[in-house]
């Protein structure tokens, strides 16, 4: 039994060893033969032509979905124009928390410039810090409202319209410091933002190509989901509101923005704190456009693109408590 088993295994050692030898000769010899070389270099030809067909073809379509994925540039029509944010602000328990949200939404934003209007008699170090850094490229003002436009403790939100001073102030920079900038070429765009909406990133590429006066819906305002300008054939024809749609410009301050142009073409053009309610809107823009003229953006005023938003004040009923046993919260700790 264990003879044949050996006999067996070297049988089949001898079997290898012969497959493998004639294996061998077999390759030394094709070494040794002279092949027809012409073919097997055509075949070669072929095959590296074929790739780099392949290769042209895969250049081409990293190309093509480089161009699709990049967001449009603007045509070569000269440099991205600057959108200009004016953003009128006051000291309460939320105002650092708003104007952390909202500057972080502008670092998104491309060739922005923030300007930020305090309601103050002096620069507030709150602000300051925060802007310094906040990594945008910012302008700091300050204007105090006036004290018969100032709403008083417990009168409704609406009872003055809030901001119409600090939003003038930006204005009034812009046109003295866009005026001194000279040979410039002033592309660029303005825009009124609260600093508690909320924003899209796409609004703000939306309203940059804007000629005069660009509109677009704004959601969660005036007692509606939504309030827009209806467009047709590429026009306002009317507005879409629950509230005086005969209004000259019945908007909120977040559905438009104005090319820095038309805002320096008229220099008297400003809010009107005295406009009537719902007013003051139309107070700026009547002098500046006629509904014909907007510039629907936001696929035809069928995006909301921008939210008017309200944030909750903060109830501190048990700060007060504990301040009156003298535990209240560290009033050096800024918030
Ligand atoms: C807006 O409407 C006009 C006219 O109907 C049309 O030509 C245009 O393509 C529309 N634009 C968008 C972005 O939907």
């Amino acid at each position: 039994m264990a003879t044949r088993m050996k006999l067996k295994l070297k049988t089949v050692f001898v079997m290898y060893f012969m497959v493998s030898l004639m294996g061998l000769i077999y390759a030394l010899m094709q070494l040794g033969q002279r092949c027809d070389c012409t073919e097997h270099i055509t075949v070669k030809d072929r095959t590296i032509s074929r790739l780099q067909e392949e290769l042209h073809r895969l250049k081409d379509v990293i190309k093509n979905s480089e161009a699709t994925r990049r967001p449009p540039k603007q045509p070569a029509r000269g440099p991205t124009p600057t959108v200009f944010v004016i953003t009128p602000t006051y000291a309460r328990l939320v105002q650092k928390a708003e104007l952390t949200r909202l500057s972080q939404t502008f670092l998104h934003v491309p060739q922005l410039h923030w300007i930020v209007v305090e309601d103050s008699p002096q620069k507030t170090p709150l602000v300051s810090d925060l802007l310094k850094k906040s990594g945008l490229i910012y302008t700091h003002l300050h204007v105090p409202t006036a004290k018969d436009q100032k709403l008083q403790e417990g009168d409704p939100n609406w009872l003055k319209p809030r901001g119409v001073q600090q939003r003038n102030e930006g204005l009034r920079w812009l046109r003295e410091d866009r005026r001194a900038e000279a040979g410039a070429d002033n592309y660029g765009v303005v825009y009124f933002a609260d600093d508690d909406n909320t924003y899209s990133l796409q609004v703000f590429e939306e309203m940059r190509s804007t000629q005069r006066v660009s509109v677009w819906p704004v959601g969660l305002v005036g007692g509606m989901k939504y309030e827009r300008p209806v467009v047709e054939g590429g026009k306002v024809v009317r507005f879409h509101t629950g509230w005086r749609p005969n209004r000259p410009f019945p908007m909120d301050m977040a559905g438009f923005a104005v090319s820095l142009k038309l805002v320096l073409a008229n220099p008297d053009a400003c809010f009107d704190g005295n406009a009537p309610m719902g007013f003051l809107e139309s107070s700026f823009l009547q002098g500046l456009v006629t509904i014909d003229e907007l510039e629907p953006k936001a696929d035809n005023c069928t995006k909301v693109l921008v939210w008017h938003t309200r944030t909750e004040k903060p109830k501190m009923k048990r700060e007060e408590a504990m301040q009156a046993q003298g535990l209240g919260s560290d009033p050096a700790l800024e918030v």
